[in-house]
């Protein structure tokens, strides 16, 4: 489903140059759930959004089956990500101005008819544990936990193939990291892939497979439970 091809990012700060990561190459088959720890600051952001198409590796390639991410047109790359991509940032980035509910219908707002869009919306935020009196307020008002159960409601939206996680459950209780694990293991049931990227080991261990990403590169610390 995915393949990542000899991966390089260097970032350039007061013109001096840091490398974040080199040469990594992954391939993520269908269904598979795929996790990658880390100590902060090694980089597993930065992967996750070259993986995604979000910003450009200095090398490499990303292949989603036969479309190379980084290749095709702006345009076209940040539909393909629309339709067929959730991601789920490691700071929300919730839109301020819009309500919770508004929030999670925005990336199909205009694809979809309104009515089915809100109603999937509303089952959507009540799995991940929203209750509707926080339907119509304003992300600002939230507590972070419910910011990031909004974030992950916004990123099931669209259906996707394909979910990119950033720590999605860092800020949750226990109670509501658990609900978020089985809702993610329902969803690699019914074929989705996952790339995951966490410090909590309980919820890198649900995966079939977990890479560490230290120092530039990235290893493998469990084999595949398949
Ligand atoms: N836009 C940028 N400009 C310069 N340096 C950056 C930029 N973005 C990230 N970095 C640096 O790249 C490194 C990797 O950052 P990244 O956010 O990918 O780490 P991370 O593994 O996700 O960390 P954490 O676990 O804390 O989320 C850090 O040292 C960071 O300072
Ligand atoms: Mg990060």
């Amino acid at each position: 489903m995915i393949e990542i091809k000899n991966l390089k990012k260097t970032y350039t700060y007061l013109s001096e140059e840091f490398g974040i990561f080199n040469d990594i190459s992954l391939v993520i088959d269908h269904g598979q759930w795929c996790s990658i720890i880390g100590p902060s600051g090694s980089g597993k952001t930065t992967f996750l959004n070259c993986v995604a198409g979000l910003t450009h590796p200095d090398e490499g390639d990303v292949l989603y089956e036969a479309i190379n991410i980084h290749k095709i047109k702006e345009k076209t790359r940040n539909n393909y990500r629309r339709l067929n991509m959730g991601f789920i940032f490691q700071d929300f980035k919730l839109l301020p101005h819009y309500s919770v509910l508004d929030n999670v219908v925005l990336p199909l707002y205009y694809d979809e008819p309104k009515r089915n869009l809100y109603s999937r919306a509303r089952n959507l935020l009540q799995k991940v544990g929203i209750s509707e009196n926080l339907f119509n307020r304003l992300p600002e008002s939230l507590s972070g936990g419910e910011k990031q159960r909004v974030a992950i409601a916004r990123a099931l939206i669209a259906n996707p193939k394909v979910l990119i996680c950033d720590e999605p459950t860092g800020s949750l209780d226990l109670v509501n990291r658990n609900k978020i694990i089985n809702i993610l293991l329902e969803l690699k049931q019914m074929g989705l892939t996952i790339l995951l990227v966490t410090h909590d080991e309980e919820v890198a261990n649900q995966g079939d497979v977990t890479y560490r990403l230290n120092l530039g590169k990235l290893e493998e610390v469990r084999g595949n439970k398949l």
